[in-house]
């Protein structure tokens, strides 16, 4: 039985931002969220969650609702020990505690198994991590016997206590039964007037609890987040292990420290991704896709032997094998490539079918159209989808041929095989086979003569 209790309550001064500290991100997901993510990895079975809310609670509870955990409210800040106290009431006699930090974002969940693996009725566990400057944290205290046997927090060290290197992450694992007891016994008479958490290792001491301590993998999984310094570090430190894990898994980035994904990438064999990628929410990438410098692709799924090239902005959009994509093209929610087909330069797409093989290659607005395959663009072509109130779609067949420029004022059907000449404002539907040109008739004046300057 755990459960497990997270410290969000915190308002974050050093971050100067009116966006409460717990809800800022990293990698595009606040930093509750991480840690939450974290928890719902733990194989554990009976689990609950607590969220100690405090600064910005209304906004912070809103985020997380729907992910299954209970808030308390932290009315003060009165120290992390005092965070603590005001979950006592929800936690359950038999259960194991976890405590966590929602601005320690990078914590793993095989460091949490390894510590509550160390934690039993009567042990309680700590992670503790050996720091070359440990400035701001908490000293483990050990006896002659390398036991330990106190914490003491940086503001409270001796100048020799503050030669230690080992120091205290935070994160513990504590039986309920033992925190009921030691919590309300706290005292703020401290340095920093607070309840601290930490003093319940002296009481597990006195106690006769054991102390087990567990180290994470490596410290920056247990690096905290209280500025924008901070932050940005933690950033660097999450995109480069994507990147790695990526490069590991085979996929060429052209300079993994200019690659983001703020979200899940899925990704075939021999996929090329040049430099400046932003990959946003879930995207899929099929075998050998190519993805030029500059493009941002959100929850998109894109086939194999698809290329996109630079500075194209792809959202919620579905492509097929061997599209060609920009460079400077825009897919907005709801493009649909299907096999073979091209987007070019300066064409932007909602809510379209590009059937297989067709074309639109240059400068054209294409939304809410359904369009068959082997088509061809012209150059300039917009469906005029939106009567200022409603929107329409533009039906166009197989193997239709739009000339450059032309305007397709939705609802509108071009059957198979239609021509539509250059210039056309198409306003009711062509039929199959059939040239229709909705233009102006050309005219020429013979013998006409320009203006010329008079003399003065
Ligand atoms: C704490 C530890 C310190 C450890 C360090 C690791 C204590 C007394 N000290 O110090 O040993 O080395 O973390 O980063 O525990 N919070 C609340 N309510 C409060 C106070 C804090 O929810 O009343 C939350 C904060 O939002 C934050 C976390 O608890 O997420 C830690 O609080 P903070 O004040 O940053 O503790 P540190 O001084 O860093
Ligand atoms: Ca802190």
């Amino acid at each position: 039985m755990l459960d497990v209790v997270i410290l969000a309550a915190g308002k974050g001064t050093r971050m100067n931002s009116n966006l409460p500290k717990v809800l800022h991100s990293i990698a595009g997901k606040p930093m509750l969220h991480h840690v939450l993510d974290t928890v719902d990895h733990l194989s554990a079975g009976d689990l609950q969650k607590l969220v100690v809310v405090g600064h910005g609670a209304e906004q912070v509870e809103a985020s997380i609702s729907g992910r299954n955990c209970q808030c308390v409210t932290q009315a003060q800040q009165l120290g992390t020990g005092h965070a603590v106290q005001q979950v006592l009431p929800q936690l359950r006699d038999d259960a194991l505690v976890l405590i966590l930090y929602a601005d320690v974002p990078l914590i793993t969940p095989e460091s949490l198994t390894g510590l509550l693996e160390c934690a039993g009725p009567d042990t309680m566990g700590l992670l503790t991590v050996n720091l070359l400057n440990p400035t701001g944290y908490g000293r483990i205290l050990r006896n002659d016997a390398g036991d330990v046997i106190a914490i003491v927090e940086e503001k409270d060290a001796s100048a020799e206590q503050k030669q230690i290197g080992e120091v205290n992450t935070g994160i513990m694992a504590v039986p309920a039964k033992k925190l009921i007891q030691w919590l309300p016994e706290l005292s703020n008479d401290n340095a920093q007037g607070e309840y601290y958490l930490t003093d319940i290792i002296a009481k597990a001491r006195q106690a006769g609890t054991a102390i087990q301590v567990f180290q994470p993998a490596s410290a920056e999984e247990v690096e905290g987040v209280n500025n924008r310094r901070q932050q940005a570090k933690l950033e660097r430190i999450y995109q480069q292990a994507q990147a790695d894990a990526l490069l590991d898994r085979g996929v060429y980035l052209a300079d993994p420290s200019r690659f983001d994904c703020r979200g899940e990438l899925i990704a075939g064999r021999d996929v090329e991704i040049d430099i400046n990628v932003v990959i946003e929410g879930k995207v899929e990438l099929g075998d050998k896709v190519k993805i030029g410098p500059n493009c941002v692709i959100s929850n998109s799924v894109i086939a194999a032997n698809s290329e996109i090239k630079a500075n194209s902005i792809l959202e919620d959009a579905v492509v097929a094998e061997g599209c060609v994509i920009g460079p400077y093209a825009r897919l907005r929610p709801g493009t649909v490539l299907k096999n073979g087909a091209k987007v070019g330069n300066f064409v932007e797409t909602k809510k379209a079918v590009i059937g297989e093989g067709s074309k639109v290659n240059h400068l054209s607005y294409i939304g809410d159209c359904e369009m068959g395959a082997r088509v061809n663009v012209g150059a300039g072509t917009i469906t005029c989808n939106y009567d200022g109130v409603n929107k329409f779609t533009t039906t166009i067949g197989d193997d239709v041929f739009v000339g450059s420029n032309s305007a397709l004022v939705a609802p509108v059907t071009l059957g198979d095989t239609s021509t539509v000449g250059a210039g056309s404002v198409v306003t009711r539907d062509v039929a199959a086979d059939e040239l229709t040109v909705a233009r102006a008739r050309q005219r020429s004046i013979t013998g006409w003569l320009r203006p010329v300057k008079q003399p003065k």
